[in-house]
């Protein structure tokens, strides 16, 4: 839930907050040295995102540009003062909206007067690591495991971001509140889920649910007392009525947003912007509980075993690093599908790694039941009540094997599936199907083509190879050679197959003697596919 005591300085000295009576329990600075064009994520935005309505009146800075601090307050009341504290900038040649954000901007009276305080602030970076650094990090690591490991570490959302990430709703909220004042914008997706990198998208959802749930039914004598409403043909055309106000709302009156899209008739629909001092690019959505489910499922996923985020974070990062996932919706496979794959895999594992859903519902108690919509979303929560695995394989193991598993899979006959966690056959014709955890007749990745497909298994099978040769032959830790994981991340991974196998190294199993045919063989029918690429269809 989006923390209501929650305020964000900017710009400061310190001094100025603890002049206002306010309990300040918790103080983190943030910074980001670097540049706009430094942040990746930025590169990926589409480019066509138009900017509509008004121009944004916030100061032109982004969260890689100044010293920020996320402060949290014990009571609300403590923000109250704050604000009260804050007054409206007067521009002389502009006017401006006079909301009252929980985002301020904290100016020195004298700037002569700045002390030396700065220095002594921890301050912890919001950017992605860059690629130099990870090759660095990656050419230095002791093995393989230690690659993934630190890749997670490096990529892996920082406290202080996820509480950026709360503030922000926490804005949406204010906005929100102004048409339905007990509403609540909480995140869910990757920015709650522990698999999100630094720099992903950041997903809320607006909650008016709570809102019938808070009153409690009070009676008048015979009467029974209700609030008058207005009637809506269906639940979506009020989700997008709904939308579409605070939209517009966000677009007008919210500070720092900006590039605001109401894309109301997607099959869930939402608002897109940027949030300009975070940083964030957001996805605004209500009515749509089931994927606030799905990542508390990814959450207890994720906290089961330590190999499991490792190898989730690589994936991931293989996949971006080859053009197999996309900020831009597309053909292409998605994140969130991606982190299903991994799960499934683990599964299949002897002994499994992680459990299937189904034998989550099994565990369940009466407090987990969950039916949304019709759909069984219950599953155990009490990660103490679930048996830990036996298996103790390691994650460059587990790396090679997912390769070689996705490199051989049987993609045109065979669903992915981690309710039961066994290869189902195909539904329909899609080349892709995994099926949705909870309603379980979708399909999550019915968007990704053929040609995406083949994509991923050819790259997978280059990279069960890249691995394979890696076991025989590690250059030395003083060579500037990148090997491992690192040598799976290089852009060129079809030229440095080529070069190996001008170096006469030979592939030393049948396994991957296989593979190798098939990449040759596929490749040819690969191009033949791409003339007759699949009309693609909008995300599920
Ligand atoms: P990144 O933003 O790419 O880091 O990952 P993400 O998991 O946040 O994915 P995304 O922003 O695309 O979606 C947010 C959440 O919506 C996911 O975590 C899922 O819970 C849900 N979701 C995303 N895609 C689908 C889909 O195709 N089908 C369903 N049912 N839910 C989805
Ligand atoms: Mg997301």
């Amino acid at each position: 839930m989006a923390v209501r005591g929650v305020g964000l300085l900017t710009r400061l000295p310190l001094c100025v907050q603890r002049r206002s009576r306010v309990q300040l329990p918790i103080l983190r600075l943030l910074s980001c040295p670097g540049t706009v064009a430094a942040d990746p994520r930025r590169e990926e935005q589409p480019s066509g995102s138009a900017e509509t309505g008004s121009e944004d009146k916030t100061p032109k800075k982004r969260f890689s540009e100044g010293l920020y601090a996320v402060v949290e307050f014990c009571q609300k009341e403590s923000v109250d003062s704050l604000q009260n504290g804050a007054h409206t900038p007067s521009m002389s040649t502009e006017a401006v909206i006079p909301f009252r954000s929980r985002y301020f901007n904290l100016k020195l009276k004298n700037p002569s007067n700045q002390t030396s305080q700065q220095s002594h602030i921890q301050c912890s970076n919001q950017l992605p690591p860059s690629s130099k650094k990870i090759f660095e990090l990656l050419r230095c690591a002791e093995s393989i495991d230690d690659q993934l490991n630190s890749l997670l570490k490096e990529f892996q959302l920082t406290e202080e971001n996820t509480k950026l990430r709360y503030l922000t709703c926490s804005l949406v909220e204010d906005i929100a509140a102004a048409y339905f004042p007990d509403c609540t914008v909480r995140p869910f997706g990757s920015s709650v889920n522990t698999f999100g990198k630094l720099g992903c998208d950041l997903d809320m959802f607006l909650d008016l649910d709570e809102i019938g749930k808070l009153s409690a039914v009070k009676t008048a004598g015979n009467f029974l007392m209700e609030f008058q409403v207005k009637n809506i043909p269906s639940g979506r055309i009020a989700t997008q009525k709904i939308l579409s106000v605070i939209g517009e709302c966000l677009d007008h009156f919210g500070p720092g947003c900006v590039g605001v899209q109401k894309i109301l008739n997607a099959r869930c629909p939402l608002v897109r912007f940027s949030h300009h001092a975070s940083g964030f690019q957001c996805d605004l959505t209500t009515n749509n509980r089931i994927a606030l489910k799905s990542s508390e499922l990814l959450y207890i996923y994720g906290a089961l075993d330590s190999r499991v985020r490792a190898l989730v974070f690589t994936v991931r990062c293989w996949a971006r690093a080859h053009s197999l996932t996309s900020s831009i919706p597309g053909a292409w496979i998605t994140n969130f599908s991606l982190t299903m794959i991994v799960i499934f895999f683990l599964q299949r594992r002897s002994p499994p790694i992680l459990p299937t859903l189904d034998s989550l519902k099994n565990l369940a108690g009466a407090e987990d039941k969950c039916i949304i919509e019709g759909n069984n979303c219950t599953f155990i929560r009490d990660l103490s009540r679930i048996k830990p695995s036996g298996n103790t394989e390691t994650l460059e193991l587990l790396l090679k094997e997912f390769f070689e598993y996705f490199g051989n899979f049987a993609f045109n006959k065979n669903s992915i599936n981690i309710r039961q966690g066994k290869e189902q056959n195909k539904p329909d014709s899609s080349p892709l199907h995994i099926q949705n955890p909870f309603e379980t007749s979708l399909n999550i990745s019915k968007n990704v083509s053929q040609s995406q497909l083949q994509k991923f298994v050819d790259l997978a099978r280059e990279s069960a190879w890249i691995l394979q040769q890696e076991g025989q032959d590690r250059p030395s830790p003083s060579s500037n050679q990148p090997w491992g994981l690192a040598a799976l991340l290089l852009p060129s991974i079809a030229n440095g197959m080529a070069l190996a196998r001008k170096k006469g190294k030979k592939p030393i199993n049948e396994t991957v003697k296989n593979l190798l045919e098939s990449i040759k063989s596929n490749s040819a029918e690969n191009s033949t596919n791409t003339h007759r690429k699949r009309t693609t269809s909008p995300q599920t």
